[in-house]
């Protein structure tokens, strides 16, 4: 059986892959927010617990101004196009990110969908935008520090006040578009994901291509500091129970 229970995809190289066709970059975000749906539909058909698309992240608000408009229009538009998908694929649909700074129609879009699908037990998609790891971390000390003054944060606090934390740790990364960094992307969940990067595009990236990176990852032997082949950390916490007693 597949340890990949949490998908994160860092959709990258939409800019290069319009240039390549001296065509402009949002050009590349048209065709790349096309891609979302069919990425969304095979997660869904394999079954996966959660899939985490990283879609516009705190550091691209420094971009020129008509990337970042188009870019939050094809939100808008990706929000009322999927209603109906997400519904009969009895997805659960979440952004994480700063959205109090999106226009008043876009964040109750973000509202509706998310209230809409609230109770579905499918996957659970978010979509990371206007997103930063490490603002998602401070954010989560400074609401356990409110709620609980003068104490001290556990790993648990933390992962408990982060924006999804039912969507778990991730289990693989992938990243398109050719390079190899993580951007400020889920920097606490991904401890100990595997790390995938392909030199694919983000609109040339197909469903098949996620199936097979999914199934070449399952193949890897995810030890999690453990020494045993089906390392985990259950079975890690396992022994040294079974010593203790
Ligand atoms: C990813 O594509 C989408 C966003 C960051 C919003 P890019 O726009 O970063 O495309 P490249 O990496 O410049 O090709
Ligand atoms: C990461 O891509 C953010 C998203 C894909 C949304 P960037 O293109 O912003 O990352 P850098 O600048 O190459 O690190
Ligand atoms: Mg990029």
């Amino acid at each position: 059986m597949s340890s990949i229970n949490h998908v994160a995809i860092i959709m990258d190289g939409n800019g290069r892959w319009a240039n390549e066709k001296f065509r402009p970059r949002v050009w590349g975000h048209i065709r790349g927010s096309n891609v979302v749906t069919s990425i969304v539909a095979k997660a869904s058909d394999l079954n996966l617990k959660a899939l985490t698309l990283y879609a516009f992240s705190t550091e691209n608000w420094s971009r020129p101004e008509t990337e970042v408009s188009t870019l939050f229009k094809l939100l808008k538009k990706f929000l009322l196009k999927e209603r109906a998908s997400i519904k009969k694929n009895n997805i659960q649909f979440k952004i994480i990110g700063e959205i109090s700074g999106l226009n008043p129609e876009t964040q109750k879009l973000i509202e509706e969908l998310e209230e809409d699908s609230a109770s579905n037990t499918g996957l659970k998609l978010s979509f990371a935008f206007s997103y930063g790891g490490r603002a998602e971390i401070i954010r989560s000390v400074n609401q356990f520090i409110e709620k609980n003054p003068g104490q001290n944060i556990t790993e648990k606090n933390l992962e408990a006040n982060l924006y999804r934390p039912e969507a778990g740790d991730v289990d693989l990364l992938i990243r398109t578009g050719g390079d190899q960094r993580i951007s400020n992307f889920l920097l606490w969940q991904i401890s100990y994901s595997e790390l995938f990067f392909t030199n694919t595009k983000w609109p040339d990236f197909k469903a098949s291509e996620l199936e097979s990176i999914i199934n070449k990852v399952s193949q890897r032997d995810r030890r999690f500091g453990s020494l045993d082949n089906d390392g985990s950390l259950d079975n890690t916490k396992k022994l040294l129970k079974e010593k203790n007693e």
